[in-house]
């Protein structure tokens, strides 16, 4: 039987007992679960009143008395057993990127009934659902549950030699089932009818999903045990939304650390269609970049650490509600901007890069990286520490670094590049003169960057849509030239020389 919801003040209709976190993702209210729903971190606090399941032992522990007499629930472990009142950020507060703009594609579906798209990021998962026709019926987004064994791939991958595959595995396929859940009950579908799938990721995200040993990946030569470009039924992933024997394609990986979703981003780019000079680059934890020469493809991987996911840097976080995502000069001051306009609790990765320009324009910061007085206030208690401009540092230099040598290992000049395209979330939300600013990409690119938001969901969706696809994107990935940074003497000192700022 179904109830009512006022969720942010606005009526939904939802079963009887569904977990309010179900609820929040299903409606786009983005809330931050870190702990993948086990009611372990306390971080999914909702305000809420009405007919609700008692407080568990765990809310009791983690909330206390009188934050729970006050209306504070944890999301992941409170059903609406009636009519209630949920008081949470609203989307528009948030900023996980599922738009990319899909080029013109003919419509040859793999699927019968409804077809899912999925990406599963290191952060976030995203998926999308279509019907027959190619319509785009309904999206939806969840954090990335394995953030509980670990912040990043590398000590995921860890954990999963420390006995933990199995466990991440689980997560991960429970997080695509529940995506699945809510992107049919937005459709007002069974799962059931959905008759195929793409599941795109990085060379990790897919060795996990499938239990496949990630030992080669963690050291040198860096290999992968598999990459891809392969089908799958839903029972042999695990994922019980779905009928046993529906198939999911996950496509090509291009190398151990350049995975399916810039196979996949390739494709929702038009990278390799264009009679043109583009770089493709995903600003991550890794930067991965590809290089079209006219459609000659080099591609590389850069470790670049996490400060531009808003992690490994004291005050980071990611562009959720709370995080200082822009920073600006007024009147010689810094002026910053907070997601969902609140106090700052932190600052994400496009605020990171405004914050150091501003305060290299300030004279804050030297060339050297040197910051006055070992700390700066951006906003109301969030400060960047020198530790901090270290690892901005480190980050931006194997960023431009790679392209560089990208570029000179094409045998191209930089000046020859007609764009530079940005995929993912970090890249839409980047000021690029900023970001030129502080050498995290080169200022011969000026006015020739664009952001091509989540390419790697496009291209998943491109594949899901038309079959023919799955085959091009294959002998493309087989064409492309990898070229491997560590211990190229060329990077090695572009790395050095990018290392200033100027
Ligand atoms: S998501 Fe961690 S407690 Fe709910």
């Amino acid at each position: 039987m179904n109830i009512t919801i006022k969720l942010d003040g606005v009526d939904i209709s939802a079963k009887r007992g569904r977990l309010l976190s179900d609820v929040l993702s299903l409606h786009g209210a983005e809330t931050e679960m870190p702990c993948g729903r086990h009611g372990k971190c306390g971080k999914c606090r909702v305000i809420a009143h009405g007919m609700l399941s008692e407080p568990t032992a765990n809310e009791r522990m983690l909330l206390g008395e009188e934050a729970i007499g006050n209306g504070v629930r944890l999301a992941c472990l409170t059903r609406a057993e009636g009519d209630c009142t949920v008081i949470t950020q609203k989307r528009s507060e948030s900023r996980v990127l599922i738009d990319g703009e899909m080029p013109e594609l003919e419509i040859k579906p793999t699927f019968s009934g409804y077809g899912v798209a999925i990406d599963i990021g290191t952060t976030t998962l995203a998926a999308r659902l279509f019907d027959e026709g190619g319509r785009r019926i309904a999206d939806a987004v969840a954090s990335n549950p394995q953030g509980v064994f670990g912040a990043d791939v590398i000590s995921r991958m860890e954990s999963a030699l420390k006995g933990n595959a199995e466990g991440i595995s689980k997560v991960t396929v429970e997080a695509c089932d529940s995506l699945i859940g809510m992107l049919s009950e937005s459709a007002g579908i069974s799962s059931k009818e959905i008759g195929g799938g793409v599941i795109t990721g990085n060379t990790v995200m897919l060795h996990l999903l499938t239990r496949t040993d990630v030992e080669p990946l963690t050291h040198a030569p860096f290999e992968a045990r598999r990459l891809f470009g392969e089908v799958l039924t839903a029972s042999e992933l695990g994922l019980c939304s779905l009928g046993a024997e529906v198939e999911i394609y996950l496509p090509s990986c291009i190398a151990a650390f350049i995975g399916a979703d810039t196979t996949s981003a390739m494709l929702g780019s038009s990278l390799a269609q264009h009679e043109r000079s583009e770089i493709l680059c995903d600003i991550g934890t890794n930067g991965e970049m590809v290089f079209s020469d006219k459609g000659e493809l080099f591609a590389c991987s850069t470790a670049a650490g996490p400060a531009f996911e808003g992690a490994g840097i004291r005050m980071g976080m990611v562009g959720r509600v709370g995080a200082i995502d822009h920073v600006s000069i007024v009147d010689g001051r810094l002026c910053a901007h907070v997601i969902g306009e609140v106090k700052p609790t932190g600052i994400c990765g496009s605020g990171v890069v405004d914050a150091v320009a501003c305060l290299l324009e300030l004279g804050i910061i030297d060339e050297t990286g040197y910051l006055e007085g070992g700390e700066a206030e951006i906003s109301d208690g969030v400060v960047l520490t020198q530790e901090d401009i270290r690892k901005v540092q480190l980050a931006k230099s194997a960023i431009h670094a790679g392209i560089r040598s990208l570029l000179i290992s094409a045998k191209t000049d930089i000046s020859k590049v007609d764009t530079l395209l940005i995929a993912g979330g970090f890249g839409s939300y980047l000021d690029t003169d900023n970001a030129i600013r502080i050498g995290l990409l080169p200022s011969e690119l000026r006015g020739r960057i664009r952001s091509v938001g989540n390419a790697a969901l496009t291209g998943a969706s491109m594949l899901l849509l038309n079959g023919e696809l799955r085959e091009t994107a294959k002998n493309t990935v087989l064409k492309v030239q990898v070229r491997e940074l560590s211990g190229d003497q060329v990077f090695a000192d572009e790395y050095i020389e990018r290392m200033m700022f100027e």
